[in-house]
Parts: C-alpha cells; sequence; structure tokens
C-alpha cells in the first residue's frame, strides 16, 4: 500500500467501521478508475484524500442533518463521487446519475461484481432528475457551482435540499427561497475543502 487511509477526527468511525470497503472501492478507482478515464491520473494518497475523505463529508453533513428522506441521488456522479462512498457509510438508497453511457456501464459493472446493495446507477440528464425527484437529498461534486444550481431551481421542491461541493471564495448567500449555509472540513492534515448545504424555505 503506497498511500496512508486516514481520515481526520470527524470520520474516524468510517475507518473503524468500512475500512475494508473504502480500500476496495479505492483500489478501483486507482486501476478501472484511471484505465476507463472516469478519473484522472493523480498518486494513490490525492486519490484518497480527494475522492473518498471528501465524499465522506457529505455522508457526515447527511448524518448531522437528521432528516429522513426517501433517497440520495449524486448528480454528475462520474466515478461515483460522492454516491458509492456515501453508500457504503449509509443505509439510504443511493441512485447515481450521470449522462455519459460509458461511465454508467462502468459503474453498474462495479455494483454487481461488489454486490453492493443500496445503489444504483442511472443514464439521465441531471437537469431534469434535480427538478422532478421530491423528498431527496441531491449531492453534487465538482458538477455545478450553487449559484448555477440555484439559477437551474426556478421552482424548487421543498422537501428536497442540495448539497454542492465549493470553492473557498464562494459569497453565496442566503435568499427568501434558499438557505445557504457553507460547511469547511479538513481532508487530511492541512488542506481544506467546501460543501454548501441548501435547503428550500
Ligand atoms: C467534473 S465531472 C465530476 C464527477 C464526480 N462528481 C467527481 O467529483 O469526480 C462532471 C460529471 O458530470 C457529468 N455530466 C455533465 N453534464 C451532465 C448532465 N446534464 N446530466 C448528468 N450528468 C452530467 C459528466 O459526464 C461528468 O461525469
Amino acid at each position: 500500500m503506497n498511500y496512508i487511509p486516514q481520515i481526520p477526527k470527524w470520520g474516524e468511525e468510517y475507518i473503524e467501521k468500512k475500512l475494508y470497503e473504502l480500500t476496495h472501492y479505492h483500489e478501483w478507482l486507482t486501476s478501472t478508475g484511471i484505465k476507463a478515464g472516469l478519473i484522472s491520473s493523480k498518486d494513490e494518497q490525492a486519490i484518497w484524500d480527494e475522492f473518498i475523505v471528501h465524499s465522506l463529508y457529505f455522508a457526515k453533513i447527511i448524518e448531522n442533518l437528521q432528516e429522513k428522506k426517501e433517497q440520495i441521488v449524486d448528480l454528475g456522479t462520474g466515478a461515483g463521487i460522492p454516491g458509492i462512498p456515501i453508500s457504503i457509510v449509509r443505509n439510504e438508497k443511493v441512485t447515481l446519475v450521470d449522462n455519459k453511457k460509458t461511465r454508467i456501464f462502468e459503474l453498474e459493472r462495479l455494483i454487481t461484481t461488489n454486490s453492493l446493495k443500496n445503489v444504483v446507477a442511472k443514464q439521465e440528464n441531471a437537469t431534469k432528475l434535480m427538478k422532478s425527484y421530491e423528498n431527496s437529498i441531491f449531492t453534487l461534486r465538482c458538477y455545478i457551482s450553487s449559484s448555477n444550481l440555484i439559477k437551474n431551481l426556478s421552482k424548487p421542491i421543498k422537501s428536497n435540499i442540495y448539497l454542492v461541493s465549493s470553492s473557498e471564495k464562494n459569497s453565496l448567500t442566503s435568499s427568501e427561497m434558499f438557505h445557504v449555509k457553507q460547511e469547511k472540513f479538513l481532508i487530511n492534515k492541512n488542506e481544506y475543502r467546501f460543501i454548501d448545504v441548501i435547503t428550500v424555505r
């Protein structure tokens, strides 16, 4: 192993309970993920920190929200990020959505060969789903920005929650229609990342 499967203090429980499943997915990302062009080539530690640890903070937010929703929908999932790590540590049904057939094909193979129970992959247009699904938590990592998401949702559905990865400079504020709260967290000893938690008023 050429990397340390670390998680900062906020996520130590995930290492204790799900280390095997998470390292297995990491192995898939570093092999099939790179070979099939689902992610760009990076070293093993960066893949762990940037993809696995970052994804798990989405799960941490969901855990802290304590809201019972029907499903988690990962829009623009690519290689299953953050949807697969979320499905490993959570029990809700997770739907991975991407409009590229090749990505869904590889994800379906991963789901079948590893008998992943609470996750499905769908080739769909994310823009359509974010406006039609109800009672759902949507995750968006490196897909669209919070401001573009809000522009897209002219008639937002009240029962939905949107978790969007964002940059430090995000100056998005709450409005009449949306409440926006930015979460800042460590992905390793010294690098911070941000996720906007957007709820409909
Ligand atoms: C930059 S990648 C991010 C992938 C992954 N979420 C991550 O963090 O590594 C954006 C993904 O969104 C997908 N995508 C782009 N437009 C889409 C759309 N309209 N509906 C669904 N997926 C879309 C692309 O195929 C690509 O896999």
